[in-house]
């Protein structure tokens, strides 16, 4: 499996083939599975019935690595149509941006910028902005700039990080990132990452999750639980009870269209539930993602693709 995790990693990263499935049809309803579609008004309709399930949102425009200015300014009105829509709907929302997607590799002065107006913006509209964690080489760029934006006047409460639980680094920046009152996504990491900065096996990043999860649930800060791992919710469970914490002083999190079972199940059971919902052309490196945490999806994708 992890050889298939890695060709997964690898095809999300090939030009040509995304420039190739992005365009086909084929491609479009593979990844309907994943994404809630390409238009703005297609996925605010996907985030109000899920808001009718008690189900709260982050919107993701799908995009990253921008190699043009022009690129990134257009990624960014996207994001401030979103962050208009949530306030003139009073959708249960609120947004996920990549720095990639903002400019980060072309000139960080100019992600850094865009970022400020976002936030700046999420801040006047009463929403959030989540800064969504990339490969490691952004890890401390990333990090960096979410503090500073947190710490600009009016910007506290309306911006918040992810970290990875693959890295070995984690709790030592969230050990940081807590004490500066920052809000922190926990995940296990979607990229490709060396064995000298992360876990290659799933039970140490597991074992290190759960141990992340205790020092956010015991920071006195809202973070999110972004798992679909049946181990780690239960973990988490029952972390909430033993320590006697109000299952609404946090929520969990989980991916558009994975375990709708369990999102539903844990808000039937009184937990703050949300889920992430990407749309827009540029899906394929993020549908990739998805393949490479479980290749049994490809089964799954063709089972009902041909059943159609
Ligand atoms: P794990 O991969 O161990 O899977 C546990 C179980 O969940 C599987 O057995 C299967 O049942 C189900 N499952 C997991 N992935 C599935 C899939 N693709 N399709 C179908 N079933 C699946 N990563 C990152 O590096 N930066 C980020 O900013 C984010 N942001 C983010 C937001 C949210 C809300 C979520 C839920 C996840 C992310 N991630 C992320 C992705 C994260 O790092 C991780 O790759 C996936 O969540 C898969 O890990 P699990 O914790 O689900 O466990």
């Amino acid at each position: 499996m992890p050889i298939l995790r890695s060709a997964f990693i690898a095809l999300s990263r090939n030009a040509a083939l995304r420039s190739f499935s992005e365009r086909s049809s084929l491609g479009r309803r593979m990844s309907s599975r994943f994404v809630a579609g390409m238009q703005i008004e297609e996925v605010l309709r996907a985030a109000e019935e899920l808001n009718r399930q008690g189900i709260a949102v982050t919107l993701d425009s799908l995009g990253e690595s921008v190699t043009r200015a022009d690129e990134a300014r257009r990624s960014a009105d996207i994001y401030h149509r979103l962050i208009d829509a949530i306030q003139e709907r009073k959708l249960n929302a609120n947004v996920s941006v990549k720095l990639s997607q903002m400019g980060l590799e072309l000139d960080p002065s100019l992600a850094h910028e865009i970022a400020a107006e976002l936030v700046q913006h999420a801040a006047q509209a009463g929403t959030f902005v989540r800064i969504d964690m990339e490969g490691s080489e952004f890890t401390q760029t990333t990090i960096d700039m979410v503090r500073e934006l947190h710490a600009r006047p009016g910007h506290a409460g309306h911006v918040g990080i992810v970290i990875q639980a693959y890295l070995f680094r984690s709790a030592q920046d969230i050990a940081q990132l807590t004490q500066d009152g920052i809000r922190i996504r926990l995940c296990k990491g979607a990229y490709k990452e060396p064995a000298s900065i992360a876990f290659p096996e799933k039970s140490d990043v597991d074992q290190n999750y759960v141990k992340l999860m205790k020092m956010l649930l015991t920071s006195g800060i809202f973070h999110g639980i972004a798992t679909h791992d049946e181990a780690m919710i239960a973990a988490t469970k029952q972390f909430v009870a033993e320590q006697g914490l109000d299952p609404r002083s946090f929520e969990f999190q989980m991916l558009y269209g994975i375990r709708r079972d369990l999102q539903t199940a844990l808000v039937r059971e009184g937990y703050g539930m949300r889920v992430y919902v990407p749309f827009g052309t540029e899906w394929y490196p993020y549908f990739m993602r998805r393949l490479a945490e479980r290749p049994a999806n490809v089964l799954f994708l063709a089972r009902n693709f041909f059943r159609k």
